[in-house]
């Protein structure tokens, strides 16, 4: 199966959300029901990638989502000084990989996707300490902790953070 090879903004003229399916239906839903409308109303930006299809929509391999959040200078792990207002961060709100292209390297692939263009929005201007994203179970944490540069956040071990410094490396 080949893919359309860069990552690009959900649009539901012309991307197939209904038959996206990575198995988690919380996941499926999302896509389905909110991304499009969250977009609208500026909460969050879902970014995907499709495959070369005949159909009038291409069906989606894979997605992730990203919206601006803020927390608390304690809840982050390191030793940098911060203020003692909320940092704000990137969230990596959602990452989904469709089940049939699982297990092959994609996730990982659009993982690094995700992580480096939220580097570029930081580096376009937008205040940014560094992501965070939420396990949504005991099998995706043990996906992320694949990657070492995540550390868990001190209040909440299933909650993952990287820093822009530290991802400016990868
Ligand atoms: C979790 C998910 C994103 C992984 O995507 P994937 O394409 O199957 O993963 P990859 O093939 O890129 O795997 C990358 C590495 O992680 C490991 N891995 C993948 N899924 C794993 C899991 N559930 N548990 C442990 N390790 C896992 C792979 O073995 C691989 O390791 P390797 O490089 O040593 O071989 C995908 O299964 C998915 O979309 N699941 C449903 C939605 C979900 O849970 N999303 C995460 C929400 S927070």
């Amino acid at each position: 199966m080949a893919f359309i090879q860069t990552i690009v903004p959900l649009d539901k003229t012309c991307h197939d959300l209904k038959s996206f399916d990575c198995g988690q239906l919380a996941m499926n839903q999302f896509l389905n029901r909110f991304a499009v409308k969250h977009a609208e109303l500026g909460l969050s930006s879902t970014w995907v990638l499709v495959e070369e299809s005949t159909e009038i929509k291409q069906p989606i391999a894979a997605y992730y989502t990203l919206a601006g959040v803020t927390v608390s200078r304690a809840s982050i792990p390191t030793q940098q000084s911060l203020p003692s207002y909320p940092i704000p961060v990137i969230m990596l709100a959602r990452l989904a990989i469709a089940k049939q292209h699982q297990g092959k390297g994609l996730g990982a692939k659009v993982l690094i996707s995700a992580l480096r263009h939220a580097v570029q929005l930081a580096q376009q201007g937008l205040p940014a300490y560094g992501v965070i994203l939420d396990a949504l179970d005991d099998s995706a944490l043990q996906f992320y902790q694949h990657f070492e540069f995540f550390e868990p956040m001190t209040d909440d071990a299933m909650r993952l953070f990287v820093s822009m410094n530290s991802l400016r490396l990868i």
